[in-house]
C-alpha cells in the first residue's frame, strides 16, 4: 500500500508530499497521486530528501522532458559550477556562493521579484523543481502566487480590458533584474526583446484560465500606447500580488520545491550575502501556450 499523504498548506496554494523518497524511483500509482495532487495544489513541497542531481533529474523526468537550464547572467560562468559536465546543461545552480571569487551559480543573494520561470521564451517551461543543498538562517524564503486566483478575482473592468490581449515577457534580464548575456537595454518598451503571451492562458490539464504576466519590468501590453499599457498593467500586478493569493516556502536543507509554472509566479525575500544558499533546479519543457 502507497504511503503517500498530501498534506495542503491551507493557503491559497501548496500542499505537502509525505511518504516518499526520492532517492529511489517512485511507482506509477504514487506518480499519479503526485501528479493528481499537483494539478490541485499547484506546489508541492517534498521534505527531508537527500537526493543527488541524477535522481533529481530522474524524478523531473517524470513530469515530462528536462528543458536547458536558463541563460546565465553576465558575470557567471556555468562551468564555475561544481556540476560534473553532463548534467550542467540540464541543472540549474541558484547561489550566492562563490569559489575562488568565482560565482558558483546565479541569482545572488538579492531579492527576486515576483515572475514565472522563462516566460520570455516562445515555450516556457511547464514546471520547475527546486531542491536545497544549503539554506541561510533566515531570509531567502520563496512566495509563491496562484494565478487562477488571481484571474478568477479580477474586477470585470480589468477582465474585460485584458481580453484577446497579448503582453511582451522581457528576456534581457533576470529575476535579479541582472542583464543576461548577449543584452542590452531598450530604450523603447515596445521593442523589448522576449516573447509574446496572451495575458489570459488557459491551462492544457486542468482547463482553467490563468493570469498570465512573466515579470513586470519590461512588460508591455501590444496595441496599447504605452501609458495605457503602462497603467494596465500596474493595475493587473497590484491585483494579483495580494498576500491572499500567495504561500511562502520557509526552506530546509533536503525540501525540494515544484512549481507549475503556467499558473504560479514566485519571488524570493533576499539574505544576508554573507550566508550560503544552494540550490539545484531543473526545469520541464512546455507546451505551446493556449490562449483562453
Ligand atoms: C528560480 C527562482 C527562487 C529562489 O530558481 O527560478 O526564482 O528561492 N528561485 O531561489
Ligand atoms: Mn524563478
Amino acid at each position: 500500500m502507497s504511503a503517500i499523504w498530501i498534506q495542503p498548506t491551507g493557503a491559497a496554494l501548496g500542499a505537502d508530499v509525505h511518504g516518499v523518497d526520492l532517492s529511489r524511483p517512485v511507482d506509477d500509482a504514487d506518480f499519479r497521486r503526485i501528479l493528481a495532487a499537483w494539478n490541485e495544489h499547484l506546489v508541492l513541497r517534498f521534505s527531508g530528501q537527500r537526493i543527488d542531481d541524477s535522481s533529481l533529474m530522474a524524478f523531473s523526468a517524470r513530469f515530462g522532458a528536462l528543458d536547458r537550464a536558463p541563460i546565465p547572467a553576465v558575470g557567471f560562468d556555468r562551468t564555475d559550477s561544481a556540476l560534473a559536465p553532463e548534467v550542467r546543461d540540464w541543472v540549474a545552480v541558484i547561489s550566492n556562493v562563490k569559489r575562488d571569487g568565482k560565482p558558483i551559480g546565479g541569482l545572488g543573494n538579492a531579492e527576486l521579484v515576483w515572475h514565472t520561470d522563462m516566460s520570455y521564451n516562445p515555450l516556457p517551461p511547464r514546471a520547475s523543481l527546486l531542491y536545497a543543498l544549503e539554506v541561510p538562517p533566515d531570509g531567502g524564503n520563496t512566495g509563491f502566487l496562484n494565478m487562477y486566483l488571481a484571474y478568477e478575482t479580477l474586477p470585470a473592468d480589468l477582465r474585460q480590458a485584458i481580453d484577446g490581449r497579448t503582453c511582451i515577457h522581457d528576456s534581457s534580464r533576470n529575476s535579479a533584474g541582472e542583464l543576461r548575456k548577449g543584452f542590452q537595454t531598450t530604450p523603447d518598451i515596445r521593442r523589448t526583446p522576449g516573447a509574446v503571451h496572451p495575458l489570459v492562458r488557459l491551462h492544457p490539464v486542468t482547463g482553467r484560465k490563468a493570469l498570465f504576466l512573466g515579470r513586470r519590468p519590461g512588460a508591455y501590453v501590444h496595441g496599447l500606447a504605452v501609458a495605457d499599457s503602462e497603467a494596465l498593467l500596474d493595475a493587473l500586478w497590484a491585483h494579483a500580488t495580494q498576500d491572499r493569493f500567495t504561500w511562502y516556502q520557509k526552506w530546509r536543507v533536503g525540501d525540494l520545491v515544484m512549481w507549475d509554472n503556467r499558473c504560479v509566479m514566485h519571488r524570493r525575500d533576499p539574505f544576508d550575502e554573507d550566508r550560503r544558499r544552494l540550490m539545484h533546479r531543473t526545469q520541464i519543457v512546455g507546451e505551446p501556450v493556449l490562449a483562453a
